[in-house]
Parts: structure tokens; sequence; C-alpha cells
């Protein structure tokens, strides 16, 4: 299983980061669930606005990328019995916990508000959203780690102090936990940096045309010392499905301009396919309604279910 805010766009970050290991996982044979994170939208905002707009492009997203529209893909808000698993998942947490969380603190950072008690707890909410179905592995993007970390203690004390009910979940990583952005923060929907999955040919070469390189004329492959330019190279290469050092050799001397112009070409090549199929479904909003009916409708019967399950446990099913 594994979630995303709706919020916006998604971008070629979520789509290396998690979104290919989604389709693989269930290419090959893995019951999905993908969890519409609404509630998890007012972490760093007042209102969750336009949210109807967001989550049907969310699903456009998840349909395009290649998830199949059979999975169960449900919001937070048709899920009642999820969020009543958020209070005995506090319980199992301490202040301290929830303070030392390193993206929790960037995401402060970011919001540049009085931090509310939900920014706060919201990873201990993510806890529920991978636990209702007992989830067992987990593709995200490395931010998300600490998060998983967490999951993972609360299914250990759940389990240690009221019996075994929850497994412990795994995260998994991919090639590109972490792909930049045009301005070479963290590539993400909230900073404006972002290369949507959806976005045209031109929008593409645009936006990479103006992303941040550096001085050196050479390109090379180099993480550490020349992190955009090598964030650029590995964008490349995953659409290539090529390695990183023989992109960056082949560019060589080209330069920043050379480098983009096999990005430019690379990305619009690999997502024409998938920009098509987004077209495609935004044509008919009807399937993007059935999918979220059909998702609320299975993953309300697991949840219900494990809420009994957890109320049992706790001695709470008087
Ligand atoms: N916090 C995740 C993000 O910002 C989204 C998310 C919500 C999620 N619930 C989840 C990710 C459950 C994995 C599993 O990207």
């Amino acid at each position: 299983m594994s979630g995303d805010r709706p919020t916006g766009p998604l971008h070629l970050g979520h789509y290396f980061g998690t979104l290919q290991n989604r389709v693989r996982l269930q290419q090959g044979g893995a019951e999905l669930t993908v969890l519409v994170a609404d509630y998890q939208v007012l972490t760093d905002r007042d209102v969750a606005a336009n949210l109807g707009e967001h989550v049907d492009g969310l699903v456009l997203d998840y349909l395009a990328a290649g998830i199949d529209p059979g999975t169960t893909i449900v919001a937070h808000s048709a899920l009642p019995a999820l969020n009543q698993l958020l209070l005995p998942f506090l319980s199992l947490v301490s202040v301290a916990e929830l303070e030392r969380n390193p993206t929790v603190k960037d995401e402060i950072v970011q919001s540049r508000r009085a931090v509310s008690g939900l920014m706060f707890t919201y990873p201990a909410h993510q806890a529920a959203d991978i636990l209702f179905g007992k989830s067992t592995l987990v593709p995200v993007g490395q931010d998300q780690l600490p998060h998983l970390e967490l999951t993972r203690t609360i299914a250990r004390r759940f389990n240690d102090r009221y019996g075994p009910v929850f497994p412990v979940p795994e995260a998994l990583l991919s090639a590109a936990p972490l792909l930049l952005g045009t301005d070479g923060q963290k590539m993400s929907k909230s900073r404006g940096n972002a290369i949507a999955i959806g976005a045209s040919a031109d929008e593409t070469a645009r936006l990479v045309r103006s992303a941040k390189t550096d001085a050196d004329r050479h390109i090379t492959y180099d993480p550490a010392t020349r992190p955009e330019v090598s964030s650029l190279v590995l964008l490349a290469a995953l659409c290539l499905d090529s390695d990183p050092v023989a992109v960056a050799a082949d560019v060589g001397p080209g330069g920043a301009a050379g480098l983009k112009k096999v990005v430019i070409d690379a990305v619009n090549e690999y997502f024409a396919p998938i920009r098509a199929r987004r077209a495609a479904y935004a044509a008919d909003r009807g399937v993007v309604r059935e999918v979220l009916a059909a998702g609320a409708a299975r993953a309300g019967a697991v949840a219900d279910a494990t809420l009994t399950q957890v109320r049992t446990a706790m001695g709470m099913a008087y």
C-alpha cells in the first residue's frame, strides 16, 4: 500500500520514487491499496481547497501511470473506521518520538506557520493508513522513511501490549528515492519546482531548460558534489532505462545545454504513452468516480473488520 496527498499534480519524483514500484508490484501479483490522504492535506494549510479536482487529478495520475483501475483506491474521508485507529495509535507513541521526526521538522519549516496538532501527529495517522489493511510492503520515497519507522514501532507496541494483530510493514525504496526540482531543492508539489507527470511536452522542455545546473562545462555523474547536474542525468537514465554514468559520459563535453536536450527528449518519449492514457481517462470522469466508490466499499469493509479486531484486543468491544 501507499498513498499521496491530493494537493496537486503528481510529478516525476513521485513517478520514479514510488508509482513505478506500485505498478511493478501489482504486475507481479501483489494486492495493492492506494490511499488518497485528504485529511493529511490539512497538515500545512487551513483549508483543503479544490479537493474534488485534486482527487480526480490524483486518480488520473495513478491510472495513467499504469495502476489497474480495479485497484482499491480510497480516501481518508471515506473511511471513518481508519480515523478511529488514530486514538489507540497515539497512545503508543511519546511526544518526544513525534518531535524527533525529521520529515515533520522539515515540513514545519517549509509551511512557515504555527504548528497544528495535526501536523505534529499525522505520522501516527499515516500508520493507520498503512495498518488498517494489514499491509506488509510500502513503496515510498526516502522522505517517508521516518513515518514508516513510526508505523513499525506502533505495530510492534500494539502487538506487545494487546496481542498479535498487525504485521510489521517494510518500506520499499526505488533507485531514485529523491529527484531534485528545477531549483535544485527536493522536487515537491508545494515548492513549485516540479515537472508534472501530466505536463505537456512543451511545458516539460521549458521546465527542464530552466533547471539549475553548475559552472562545470563537462557533464559527469557525481551526486555528492554535483547534485543538480546528477539529478538531471539520473532522470534521463531512468527514462532511458540506462546507467547514469553512461548517460553522463555520452553527454560529456555537451555541457548543460546538451544534457538538457537529452533529458527533454528522454522524458517526453518515456511519458508520451502515460500522458496519452491520462488524457483518455480524463475524457470520462465517470471512471474516476467508479474507482473511488468501489475502493471505498472494499476498503471500508476491511477497515471495519480491523477496527473490531483492535477494539476486541484492547478490551473495548464490551
Ligand atoms: N505522507 C505521504 C506523502 O506526503 C502520503 C501518504 C499518506 C502515504 N498516507 C500514506 C504514503 C501511507 C505511504 C503510505 O507523500
